[in-house]
């Protein structure tokens, strides 16, 4: 595997999903692969759980790791071609990323999207332009519209904690207090719907994510409809896809509370982090036994840990 940005570049999801597990079983078995390899980790946003647990996978692979903020300790950055620099950007992407890849045997980088023109971020313009550039193996750490990471460290989880053969599992939208990005969702459908479950995707009218990554799921605007037999819910806010980037009003009895549950299949509630407590999801979820946050923020380091050693046996 020389790109990890999507589902798309997965051949076989049982088959990385299993490494994970493998990987969870026993981190240090391919310590050997990563000896005298770098990662470089590349961030132009925050991050908690991305950075510290791709490191952590690096790491148990006897990686090196190297990390840039870039947003904070680069140069700024020129994306254009053929921009005339005598504004504000210092550095223009082609040398950036053509020296970062000098440097490392895989980089991961991550680019949100602006939310402002949405041809600009579906067009993934700065995650294609570095992995244009770099000329070494990339794994997206998210980008403007996916986090593949998250969502095989999601299918890891589901994979891990199912009691049925093909558990139920709904994506509900949840209210937040300001527009977030539609990659965590748009990811996590296009995962699903690849995978062995029943899928359904609950949101209100004016929500309905870019058609192309929710084949074949189930779309309702009936949040206790949808909820109805669930074994899996996972709930995340995103912002309108039309019109791009914006947040509708109203819509705030969505917030999941432990109430809600019991029309459920004692489904276990799945969120990304970070959260925003009694916006996005109630206290009384989040402390209580349906909860199973920290479980799948932990699972991250097993699916980075998969993706990295699937790269380093072709490098
Ligand atoms: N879920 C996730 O990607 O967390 P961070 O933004 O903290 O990396």
């Amino acid at each position: 595997m020389k790109l990890f940005s999507s589902v798309h570049d997965v051949p076989d999801l049982n088959a990385l999903v299993t490494e994970a597990l493998a990987c969870k079983q026993n981190p240090f078995a391919a310590q050997h692969l990563g000896k005298n390899k770098t990662l470089g980790l590349v961030f132009l946003n925050p991050s908690l759980r991305t950075r510290m647990s791709t490191q952590k996978a690096a790491l148990n692979l006897g990686m090196n790791v190297m990390i840039l903020n870039m947003d904070k300790e680069g140069w700024a950055l020129e994306l254009q071609d053929g921009a005339t620099m005598n504004g504000s950007t210092v550095e223009h992407i082609r040398e950036a990323a053509a020296v970062l890849g000098q440097y490392c045997d895989i980089i991961g980088i991550r680019s949100f999207p602006g939310l402002k023109n949405r041809e600009e971020d579906y067009s993934e313009a700065v995650f294609n332009k570095f992995v244009k550039y770099c000329g070494v193996p990339v794994v997206s750490l998210e980008s403007a519209t996916r986090h593949p990471l998250q969502s095989l460290a999601d299918l890891v989880t589901i994979t891990e904690l199912k009691t049925v053969a093909r558990p139920k599992v709904v994506l509900t939208w949840a209210p937040h207090v300001k527009a977030l990005p539609q990659a965590v969702p748009n990811s996590f459908a296009e995962w699903m719907c690849k995978a062995d479950v029943d899928f359904t995707i609950a949101h209100p009218a004016g929500y309905e994510l870019n058609e192309s990554f929710t084949p074949g799921a189930a779309i309702t605007h009936n949040q206790d409809e949808a909820l109805q037999g669930a074994d899996f819910i996972y709930v995340k806010n995103w912002s309108a896809y039309e019109p791009y980037g914006r947040v509708l009003p109203g819509n705030e009895d969505w917030m999941l509370t432990n109430g809600r549950l019991a029309v459920t299949h004692k489904a276990k509630v799945m969120h990304c982090l970070p959260v925003r407590r009694n916006v996005e999801l109630a206290d009384d979820i989040l402390d209580g036994p349906a909860s199973v946050v920290i479980l799948e923020a932990a699972n991250r380091v097993w699916a980075a840990q998969a993706v990295l050693k699937e790269m380093l046996s072709t490098i």
